[in-house]
């Protein structure tokens, strides 16, 4: 299978799944990562992609006139690689109709908080602060809504009374790297149904 990631920071998940990959070969995982896009330029995320030797795209919401177009321009830049999967991995921007039309259904993003719980963009932020006693990773199917998508898989981590922002998230991403490691390889090798809230993977 062929995944397209994207990124919009340090990229550790990105490089979770190519460490993950160049181990066990792209056969036995079940699939390979044939290029990476990101929304910004500049980010350690694309450096990692260069590193691996992957080409890489880069759409911009500033250089067009609307978010529509920056939509489609993402959707076609992707679709340029034919993936089977695209993983989100820190992509900081909602996706719109275009992204969804093409997309749905193959399109997977993981979340530093145990979804419904603390969606957006400060989920780690939002747990701390709100006296969570714990909270985690949720790797989930993109749907229309903001980290409202088909949960896959859960992971949970506990909060420390030490902890801040970083501390915590550093810890979340621990396990999440190994989720999502261990989600993406079982979607592309598997197979899987989306029955309405439900992921059934073969
Ligand atoms: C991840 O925790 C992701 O869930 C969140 O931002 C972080 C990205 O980390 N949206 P990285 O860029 O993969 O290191």
């Amino acid at each position: 299978k062929r995944l397209v990631v994207l990124v919009s920071g340090s990229g550790t998940n990105l490089q979770a799944l190519l460490d993950a990959i160049a181990t066990v070969g792209s056969e036995a995982y079940g699939a390979e990562i044939v290029a990476v896009g990101a929304d910004r330029d500049g980010i350690e995320g694309l450096a990692r992609a260069e590193r691996a030797g992957l080409p890489t795209f880069v759409c911009k919401v500033r250089d067009h006139g609307s978010r529509e177009e920056w939509d489609a321009a993402l959707a076609e830049a992707t679709a340029a690689h034919e993936p089977d999967l695209v993983v989100s991995a820190g992509f900081m921007k909602i996706v719109g109709k275009e992204f969804l039309a093409r997309f749905g259904g193959r399109f997977v993003n993981t979340h530093p908080a145990l979804l419904p719980s603390f969606p957006g963009a400060h989920g780690v932020r939002d747990a701390l602060a709100y006296g969570a006693r714990v909270t985690g990773c949720t790797v989930h199917f993109v749907d229309d809504g903001v980290d409202t998508g088909p949960i896959i898989a859960q992971g949970v981590v506990e909060i420390r009374d030490e902890d801040d922002e970083s501390a915590l998230h550093e810890r979340i991403k621990e396990v999440e790297r190994r989720l999502l490691v261990e989600v993406v390889g079982r979607l592309a090798r598997n197979g899987y149904r989306i029955e309405g809230r439900k992921v059934v993977i073969q």
